[in-house]
This record gives structure tokens, C-alpha cells and sequence, in this order.
């Protein structure tokens, strides 16, 4: 398989914010020599020189200043062309991508200080968040762009709790500079799937960061306390079906809710660090009651009322159109993680102009 060069080179190449952040050095430099100059004249008011030594120092200044400029200009243009090479020259291959998904695996391995020793379903969730603002009638949203790194987005009611996230996965941008944050986020969802012992999850690269102007208006994510009209009204925004919709909420077998980021509290399940089918056993063969507490509506299972379900994902099992994907995916495993590959694959490129038909996606290895 090959790689879209032309896509890549175009995420590459407009990437404003990152840019921006490796021309820094530049700026600050500047800034330093421009405070240097200053000082300078105000070192020369304050002393008043005799006139030979201000003849020589003028002269002294203005080689100084040659140099200053000589030297910066041949370091500025080192810099641009080496800023040129990485960004025109560089065409990452499956290997280079390869290493992003190693580091990320190793920080999933190593850091496992978060909730129930993961960061993996916390991951999984800011790729959703990040492609799931998609809007397929004016083809804003998308995980093109990555535009949750700037307000109001990341303010948004949704994202709380997401900056973590988004720091988790810093070390590894900083390692890659190459890669974009949008393509960043979604192969660190893959690889969360992948390493918590999900379906194989093909990916391609060439997504481009976006600036703050193309952050997307609040209330794009569903609304966990309202049905299934809401749940269609969301997903068919995006261009997803009914039994999409079913496979995408399997995810729900991963994580927790935290009751100071959205007010829900608890697990889906007894293991919610391993991607398994037992979201939809739970909800079709546990009796599921109103968790009495002063908290928003969610429910707790009657057995153990240690874990709990969304008034949405309830509505799986409620509606006719829905329900009968939950059965089918309580029953079969291998279905599930089918039909969860496919529909998550698809979440991921929302809203990215790929050049190919998707034939040049890649399958990542997982950790050992
Ligand atoms: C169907 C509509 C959905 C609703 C209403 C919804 C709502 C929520 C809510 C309220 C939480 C709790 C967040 C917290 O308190 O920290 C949550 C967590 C989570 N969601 Fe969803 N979600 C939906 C779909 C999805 C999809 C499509 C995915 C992925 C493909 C996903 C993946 C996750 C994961 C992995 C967590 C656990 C995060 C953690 O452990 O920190 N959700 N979701």
C-alpha cells in the first residue's frame, strides 16, 4: 500500500498553529535582540560618552550591527530552509506512523495512574469528540482540523475534562512534530481500541489542523439525557444509520462517567478496560432501574447497582429500530467488533478530503 503523498504533504504544509510554533524561535529572537538594542541607548544616554569614544563606538555599533544581522539573517534562513525540508521533503511512510502508534501504546502502558488504570478510554473518547461535531449538509466539524485545542470548543459542556487528554498525548506530538494534531487524536484512538483488545482498526493519514475561526458551534455532540430522536437527529447530521449508531454506542464498554465533568457517574461495566460486546449483554440481560440519587436521571443495574447506563443508551433497547442491532451484538461478538471497526473507521475521516477511495489505509501492529 502507498502512501498519499500529495495529502500528506498538504497536511504538512498548512498547518498555520504548528507553524506558528516552530517559527517561535525566530520571534524570540528578535524580541531578545530588539530588548539588547534598547538597553544600549539607554546605557548611552545615562553615561555620556566624549566625542572620540562615541566616534568609535559608533563605528563599533555599526559593525556590531552587521554582524547581528549577518549572523541572524544566515540563521534565520538555516532555519527556514530547514523549516522548508521538514515540511516539503519529509513524507512520513507506514513506519514513521508505526512509531506514533508505539509511543502512544508505551504512554498507555506506562502512565496508568488514570481511573481504572487507563487512559485508553478517555483516548477513544477525544477522537469521538474531535470527528463526532461533523455536519455533512455544510461539511463543517469533522476530525479535520482538531479544532478542540482552541475556546470555544474546548469550553464546550461536552469536552470537559478532555484537556487531560489532549496533555496525555503531548509528549508524543512533541517526539513527532511531523504529525498533525487531528491525525494525532484519531491514530491515538485507534490505538486504544487495538491495545485495550478491540477489532483491528484500518487508519490513513492526511488530516489538517485547522485555526480557532473553524471551531465548531456547541451542542453538536448528543445530549445523554435525551432519546432516540435526539440520537437520530445527531448521528444522521453526520450521515450514520440506525445500526451505526447501535455499534458506535458499543464503545460504552470502555471508561466511566465522572460526575464533575457531566454529572453521571460510574462504569458501563466490570471491566471497562477491555473493549468487549458486554455493553449490549448488560443491556439486554440485566434488569436496569432509576438510580435513586440526587444526581441527573441515569440508571444502575439491580444486581450489583455498582454500574449504570445514559438515558440514551437505554433508548437502545427501547426503540424498535435500535434494539434488535443490540441483540444481534450481545449474541455475537465478532459482529460487533466487525460492524464497530467499520462505522468507527468512518467517524475518523468525517469531513477530511482523502484524495484515495481508502484502499491506502494502513493496519497498525499492536504492542506485545
Ligand atoms: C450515542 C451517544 C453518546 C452519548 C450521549 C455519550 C455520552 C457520554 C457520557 C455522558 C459520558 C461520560 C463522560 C464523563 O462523565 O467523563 C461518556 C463517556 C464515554 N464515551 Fe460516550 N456518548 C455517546 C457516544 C459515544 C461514542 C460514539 C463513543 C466512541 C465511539 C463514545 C465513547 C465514550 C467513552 C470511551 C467514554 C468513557 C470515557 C472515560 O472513561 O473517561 N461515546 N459518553
Amino acid at each position: 500500500m502507498s502512501l498519499p503523498r500529495k495529502s500528506v504533504s498538504r497536511a504538512l504544509g498548512s498547518s498555520p498553529a504548528r507553524l506558528r510554533c516552530r517559527l517561535y524561535p525566530y520571534t524570540h529572537l528578535g524580541t531578545y535582540l530588539g530588548r539588547r538594542k534598547c538597553n544600549g541607548n539607554k546605557r548611552g544616554f545615562s553615561s555620556a560618552p566624549s566625542p572620540a569614544a562615541s566616534v568609535y563606538s559608533k563605528w563599533a555599533l555599526l559593525l556590531g550591527a552587521g554582524l547581528a544581522v549577518g549572523t541572524t539573517s544566515a540563521f534565520y534562513f538555516k532555519r527556514r530552509e530547514t523549516l522548508q525540508g521538514t515540511r516539503t521533503d519529509f513524507v512520513p511512510s507506514k513506519e514513521d506512523y508505526q512509531k506514533v502508534y508505539n509511543e502512544i501504546a508505551r504512554l498507555l502502558a506506562e502512565m496508568d495512574e488514570y481511573d481504572d488504570g487507563s487512559y485508553g478510554p478517555v483516548v477513544l473518547r477525544l477522537s469521538w469528540h474531535a470527528s463526532g461535531t461533523y455536519d455533512k449538509a455544510t461539511g463543517t466539524g469533522g476530525s479535520n482540523g482538531a479544532t478542540m485545542r482552541f475556546a470555544p470548543e474546548s469550553n464546550h459542556g461536552a469536552n470537559l475534562g478532555l484537556v487531560n487528554t489532549r496533555d496525555f498525548l503531548e509528549p508524543a506530538q512533541k517526539m513527532f512534530p511531523w504529525i498533525s494534531y487531528s491525525d494525532l487524536w484519531t491514530l491515538a484512538g485507534v490505538t486504544a481500541v487495538q491495545e485495550l483488545g478491540g477489532p483491528t482498526v484500518p487508519w490513513r493519514p492526511g488530516r489538517q489542523d485547522a485555526e480557532s475561526t473553524a471551531c465548531t458551534p456547541d451542542g453538536r455532540l448528543p445530549n445523554a439525557a435525551k432519546g432516540a430522536t435526539h440520537l437520530r437527529d445527531i448521528f444522521y447530521r453526520m450521515g450514520f444509520d440506525d445500526r451505526e449508531i447501535v455499534a458506535l454506542s458499543g464503545a460504552h464498554a470502555l471508561g466511566r462517567a465522572h460526575i464533575d465533568r457531566t454529572g453521571y457517574e460510574g462504569p458501563w461495566d466490570f471491566s471497562p478496560t477491555v473493549f468487549t460486546n458486554e455493553f449490549f449483554r448488560l443491556l439486554v440481560e440485566e434488569e436496569w432501574l432509576v438510580r435513586d440519587w440526587d444526581g441527573p436521571l441515569q440508571y444502575t443495574d439491580k444486581t450489583t447497582r455498582t454500574l449504570m447506563m445514559l438515558p440514551t443508551d437505554m433508548a437502545l433497547v427501547e426503540d424498535e429500530q435500535f434494539r434488535p442491532h443490540v441483540e444481534r451484538y450481545a449474541k455475537d461478538s465478532d459482529a460487533f467488533f466487525q460492524e464497530f471497526a467499520v462505522a468507527y473507521i468512518k467517524l475518523l475521516e468525517l469531513g477530511v478530503p482523502f484524495k484515495g477511495e481508502g484502499s491506502d489505509r494502513w493496519v497498525f501492529e499492536r504492542s506485545e
